[in-house]
């Protein structure tokens, strides 16, 4: 197997021409023969004035880099796509398969022999480890790392939990104008990924839980020495596997890391969108991920992380008592301790080397957890057939058993030029339910599931509701908010047929998500909608025609059909 320049040589017919032509190319860049002989680590380059939680990512390089060249290899740093939450429309969840495959195609088409990703911001380092996964030669995931925490009148501030938080109060009156305008000054203070549990801490804890990142790779902050150190030895590992040609993602990604992973999802208090996130990188290495056996899980493993939104924590507490090392050696009674790891041994000894700290109240034990189940519950029922999620861990206890009346939002547009309306029909007690928000009806399943809290009820205190929809949620949110609703509303899911004034039944300790209506007539208004489905306009050309022809449902990872694995035989 040819390695280092020798490889993936361009097509001229005529292979040491190809070899000529590449090599007196490259010396353009001033490379000598004997650098130009070394096994080249490839290493992305995500950053963008778009992307803050990148804005670290030169400093990773350098370091990265210098590993590299310590190890006795080549590195070779490359531009991929990078997305920002806030600065990608629609969603970014709409352009996380276009990076994946922008970052598996760059991977395959220039000579490599390994390869550094770095990535942070939420969709980034799934799309690079589904593209990683894809490609399968050996790979090292490096976070950008958690933001430090911000303060604000004697408090400490974290995003988003708390952005959400401070702008619901501005909503309800509580806090003015100018005061949110200093708010919105301190909630970012540094670069970085957001640094409660959301969905980029929840996706750095879960690779490095399953292997792919070096330990504490997950929670040095964004902005330490420590971080760049990580960056370094990631650097320094890749060249050492570039060199043996193991281990690849597809050795590191199998049932056992998987399960581990689901049960680190749960511990962790994490996102909801890890579920989706964890599913497609696992459809990448041919293994179905059973949505019912993370539920059971769930069950078992109670959440041991005291981090926002689900507890009162940063990320960079975490890290300063001994990050997911410690989390491992509290769980390890449940986890595969032999999966192997991208640092060489196997997840034991990932363990045997986690710092003790002594007192500390970050990383809870199985005798004395947070919370007594696990983050998520997968439903079902009438109205899930193939399953909806929601964030126990974050929700009010006394709503987890509820009934009410429906009051539906048809679109997003719908829900933006109408809850706040003061003719609105809706009380305490009704459930919110918003639709035509799933992977093909927005499209991109954008984060619209924590629907606000209408304001004549915000103002009159009410802090929570039930809210049910086929969207995703911000992993920084918090609210009894059931998501993820499949099939989705837009291919006739049965969301698509509820009623303002339906009553629904939410029951998530017997895992539950009922529209309560007679067989009869749900048949019937499905039939209906069957018949004469609401006009949509289709895309008709480039990245969005392909999103909507070929995204898969929540339940499957909302990837591409035609970018799982089937199984090692169907590897390119
Ligand atoms: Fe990038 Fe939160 S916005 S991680």
């Amino acid at each position: 197997m040819p390695n280092g320049l020798r490889k993936g040589l361009t097509s001229y017919g005529d292979d040491a021409f190809s070899l000529f032509l590449r090599k007196a190319f490259i010396k353009a860049m001033g490379y000598s023969d004997d650098a130009l002989d070394r096994p080249i680590v490839g290493i992305t380059n995500t950053y963008s004035d778009y992307n803050p939680c990148h804005g670290n990512v030169p400093d990773l390089i350098e370091s990265a880099r210098r590993g590299v060249l310590l190890a006795g290899g080549m590195p070779m740093v490359f531009p991929t796509i990078s997305i920002h939450e806030s600065f990608a429309h629609p969603t970014s969840m709409f352009l996380r398969n276009l990076m994946a495959m922008d970052t598996e195609e760059m991977i395959r088409a220039q000579p490599m022999d390994a390869v550094v990703v770095i990535g942070g911001c939420d969709k980034t380092l799934p799309a690079q480890v589904m593209a990683a996964a894809s490609a399968d030669i050996p790979a090292v995931v490096v976070p950008t790392g958690p933001m430090v925490v911000g303060h604000h009148r004697g408090e400490v501030l974290g995003a988003c939990t708390d952005c959400r938080r401070l702008w619901s109060q501005y909503r309800a009156g509580q806090i003015d104008e100018a005061e949110i305008d200093r708010i919105s000054g301190r909630l970012a203070p540094s670069v970085g990924t957001c640094m409660v549990m959301g969905t980029a801490s929840t996706m750095a804890c879960v690779l490095e839980a399953m292997g792919l990142a070096l330990p504490l790779s997950a929670t040095a902050p964004a902005v330490h020495a420590d971080r760049r150190r990580i960056a370094e030895a990631s650097g320094k590992r890749a060249a050492e596997i570039a060199l043996a040609a193991v281990p690849s993602p597809s050795q590191l990604i199998t049932a056992a890391s998987v399960r581990n992973a689901m049960i680190v999802l749960q511990a962790i208090g994490g996102s909801t969108n890890g579920i989706i996130h964890l599913t497609a990188i696992a459809g990448r290495a041919g293994i179905p991920l059973d949505l019912d056996a993370f539920d059971r899980l769930g069950r078992e493993v109670p959440v041991l992380i005291d981090l926002k939104p689900s507890g009162a924590h940063y990320m960079e507490h975490l890290h300063h008592v001994g990050g997911l090392p410690a989390l491992l050696r509290e769980l390890a009674p449940l986890l595969d301790l032999g999966a192997p790891t991208v640092a060489g041994g196997t997840l034991a000894d990932i363990i045997a080397g986690a710092e003790q700290v002594p007192n500390q109240d970050v990383i809870r034990t199985l005798a004395a957890p947070l919370k007594p189940q696990g983050a998520m519950a997968i439903l079902r029922g009438n109205l899930a057939p193939h399953g909806a999620v929601i964030k126990q861990s974050a929700a009010s206890p006394e709503l987890l058993q509820h009934t009410g009346r429906a009051v539906v939002f048809h679109s997003i547009e719908d829900m933006a030029a109408r809850i706040d309306s003061p003719g609105l029909d809706v009380a305490p007690d009704d459930i919110l339910v918003l639709r035509n928000a799933g992977p093909k009806g927005a499209p991109g399943m954008p984060e619209a599931g924590y629907l606000p809290i209408p304001v004549k009820l915000a103002r009159q205190g009410v802090k929570d509701m039930v809210r049910i929809s086929d969207a995703r949620m911000s992993g920084t949110a918090f609210g009894t908010i059931v998501l993820h609703i499949a099939p989705e509303s837009a291919v006739g899911g049965p969301l698509a047929i509820v009623q303002t004034g339906d009553r629904i039944q939410l029951d998530v300790p017997a895992r539950r998500l009922e529209l309560l209506i007679d067989e009869v007539e749900l048949t019937r208004r499905l039939g209906v909608w069957q018949k004469q489905p609401p006009h949509r306009t289709p895309a008709t050309r480039g990245y969005a025609r392909l999103f909507e022809d070929q995204v898969l449902q929540a339940d499957q990872g909302c990837d591409f059909d035609f970018l799982l694995r089937e199984g090692p035989a169907g590897k390119r």
